[in-house]
This record gives structure tokens, C-alpha cells and sequence, in this order.
């Protein structure tokens, strides 16, 4: 698992090339229909949607390339939330620090259950069988729930919000330079 996480040096490469295929992309390739994404764009205006029900959540980067590897999966199970009744969000750590920050992740994507409330890493590989089965199944049973002033519930109503806004922005760049270092080792 840990090997089909972000290669950095191949985030350099991919970031490279998808800006290059963007400067040459004419208006021809921007008027295709895309399909209605069913993955709700969560930010921290809305986040306390998060607190009620049963959500999974994707935190991702722009530049991270086995986040996008995931994208058609999570959008598979998307689609499906409404059958497995449960909402499927993504985040993008860069626009939302304030949300991402407080999970203290270190590597993207990171996938994380709610339910009602109740935080849990998913630690699968993202894949839409092993995420509808952990649904199913109800295999985030047997996690540890996310504890203490680790849980993003806590903090919501905590009027901290500023503070971890700004903790969180240290920690995108942390982690973006964590990725960088790497690339270059
Ligand atoms: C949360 O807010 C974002 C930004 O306004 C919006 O795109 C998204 O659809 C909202 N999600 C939900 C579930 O309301």
C-alpha cells in the first residue's frame, strides 16, 4: 500500500506534464459534457454536514498524483452512496487547511469514515470493492475511532477554528515539502 502512495518525484514529473497539456488544451476539450460528479466538494463552511450521518471522506492535493489514481473509484462509490446510504466528500487540503490539518495526515489521499459524528481512518486501498465492503460490512467497526483533541467534532464547536486555520496552513506546506524532499532524495 504504502508504495502506491505519492511518488514525489513523479508529482514533479505529472504536475509538469498535466501543465503543459493544459497550455496546449483548446476550448474544444473544455465544452465536453462531464458527468455529474456525485463526490461533494466539502470546505469548512460546510463541514458540519459531516457531523450527521454516515460520510467517507477523501483528502487529497492538486498535485498528488495517486490521489487521482483514486478518483474514479471514489466517484464509483459515489454513485453508489445513496444504495450503501452514505454521503462520499473530498477535500482538497490546499483550499480547506483548516479541515485538513486538524487529521494530521502525512500521506494523500487519506480516506476517513464518519458516522454521526465519529471519526475513523480508512486505511484501505481505495479501491470501490474494498470501500463498498467496508460499508457493507460494517468493517470500521473494528478501527479505532479518532480520540480526543485529535477528533475533528471537538473542534468544530470549539470556536478554534481560527487557530487550527492557521495550524493548518503550516501543515500543507510541511506536507508539501515533505513530498518535495522526497522527490529529490
Ligand atoms: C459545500 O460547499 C461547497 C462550496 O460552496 C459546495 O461546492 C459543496 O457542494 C457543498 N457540499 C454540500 C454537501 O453541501
Amino acid at each position: 500500500m504504502a508504495g502506491g502512495r505519492c511518488g514525489p518525484l513523479l508529482t514533479t514529473l505529472l504536475v509538469a506534464s498535466v501543465m503543459a497539456l493544459a497550455a496546449t488544451e483548446g476550448p474544444d476539450q473544455a465544452v465536453l459534457p462531464a458527468e455529474q460528479s456525485r463526490v461533494q466538494p466539502m470546505t469548512a463552511s460546510n463541514w458540519t454536514l459531516v457531523m450527521e450521518g454516515e460520510w467517507m471522506l477523501k483528502f487529497y492535493a492538486p498535485w498528488c498524483p495517486s490521489c487521482q489514481q483514486t478518483d474514479s473509484e471514489w466517484e464509483t462509490f459515489a454513485k453508489n452512496g445513496e444504495t450503501l446510504q452514505i454521503s462520499v466528500g473530498k477535500v482538497d487540503v490546499i483550499q480547506e487547511p483548516g479541515l485538513s490539518g486538524r487529521f494530521f495526515v502525512t500521506t494523500l489521499p487519506a480516506f476517513f469514515h464518519a458516522k454521526d459524528g465519529i471519526f475513523r481512518r480508512y486505511r484501505g486501498p481505495g479501491i470501490f470493492e474494498d470501500l463498498q465492503n467496508y460499508i457493507l460490512e460494517k468493517k470500521w467497526q473494528s478501527v479505532e475511532p479518532l480520540t480526543g483533541w485529535k477528533s475533528p467534532a471537538s473542534l468544530t464547536m470549539s470556536g478554534m477554528a481560527g487557530l487550527f486555520s492557521i495550524s493548518g496552513k503550516i501543515w500543507v506546506s510541511n506536507l508539501k515539502q515533505l513530498y518535495l524532499q522526497r522527490g529529490s532524495e
